[in-house]
C-alpha cells in the first residue's frame, strides 16, 4: 500500500511536566523502521495466538472504501501505533501497540468507558516515565518473558517522590520503595492508578513480551504527563512507501 500524499504525521505537542528541551525532540523515526516494527509485532501476535481484527491489515483502498463506516475506529484512534517517543532510539525506548477498543474522551459520541491495547515489547525496550491524570490501567503480562515495572508517587511539583508506593498485583496489595523493580511473569497484572509515575519494559534475557493494557478511556492527546521531554507520536521520515497507517494518521485517508 502506498499512501497518497504521505507526509510526516506528527503534529502532537510536547506535553507533561517538564518543559526543558532535549535533543530528543529533533529526532525522527523512519517509515521503514515503523513498518518493520509492525510486521514483527504482527507476526509475534499471530504466532502466540493473539489475533487482530481485519482492519489491522487493511490496504489504503480498503481504508478509503470503509472510511465512513470506520468513523469510530478513526475518531477513538483504534489501530497501530509504533513510536520511539522522540528518542531516536526505538530499540531501547519505544513501543509497538494496537488499540483494540476505546472511547472518546469528553464526548457523547463514542461513550465506551474502557480501552484495550495489545503491545509487543522487545527486551529492554522501555516506556518513558509518565503518569496519567485520568486513566487507570491494568498492565497484563499476557505471554513471553517478564515485565519489569517501576512505580513512583509524584511530588506536588510533578517530580518523582521518594515515598513508598502501594500497588496491587492481581488483587493482592503490596508496598514498594520508590522506583524499585517489580516483576510481572506471564499471567500476572498490575494496576496503575492515576497520578502514579510508571515505566516498564521486557526483562533482558527472557525474550519479548506480549502485554495487554486494560484501562479506562485512553486519551493520548491530553492524558500523558512525562517526567522528561517526550513526544508521544514520532516525527516520521518517509524513506519508503507506508504499509501500515498509524492510529494518528487517519487524516491521510483521502476520499
Ligand atoms: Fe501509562
Amino acid at each position: 500500500m502506498e499512501l497518497e500524499g504521505a507526509r510526516s504525521a506528527c503534529s502532537a505537542p510536547i506535553d507533561g511536566p517538564t518543559q526543558a528541551l532535549s535533543v530528543w525532540y529533533t529526532r525522527v523515526m523512519r517509515r521503514s523502521e515503523i513498518d518493520t516494527a509492525i510486521n514483527r509485532a504482527s507476526r509475534y501476535f499471530s504466532d502466540t495466538y493473539f489475533f487482530l481484527p481485519p482492519f489491522a491489515y487493511w490496504t489504503m483502498p480498503q481504508w478509503k472504501k470503509n472510511r465512513e463506516l470506520a468513523d469510530e475506529i478513526i475518531k477513538v484512534k483504534l489501530g497501530w501505533d509504533a513510536t520511539d517517543f522522540g528518542s531516536g532510539d526505538f530499540k531501547n525506548m519505544g513501543r509497538t501497540m494496537f488499540t483494540l477498543r476505546n472511547g472518546l474522551a469528553r464526548s457523547n459520541e463514542y461513550t465506551k468507558p474502557y480501552s484495550q491495547k495489545v503491545m509487543y515489547i522487545m527486551e529492554g525496550q522501555r516506556s518513558p516515565i509518565h503518569y496519567h491524570k485520568n486513566k487507570m490501567e491494568d498492565i497484563v503480562n499476557h505471554f513471553g518473558g517478564n515485565i519489569i515495572i517501576k512505580l513512583w508517587q509524584k511530588t506536588p511539583a510533578n517530580k518523582l517522590s521518594q515515598s513508598k508506593v502501594t500497588y496491587s498485583i492481581d488483587g493482592i496489595r503490596n508496598i514498594t520503595k520508590a522506583g524499585e523493580q517489580i516483576m510481572l511473569q506471564p499471567g500476572q497484572s498490575i494496576c496503575v492508578i492515576p497520578g502514579t509515575y510508571h515505566q516498564f519494559w521486557a526483562e533482558i534475557g527472557y525474550g519479548p513480551v506480549v502485554s495487554i493494557e486494560i484501562s479506562s478511556v485512553n486519551d493520548d492527546l491530553t492524558d500523558n504527563f512525562w517526567l522528561e521531554n517526550t513526544q508521544r507520536f514520532s516525527t516520521i521520515e518517509e524513506d519508503k512507501p507506508c504499509r501500515h497507517l498509524l492510529c494518528n494518521e487517519y487524516e491521510l485517508i483521502v476520499p
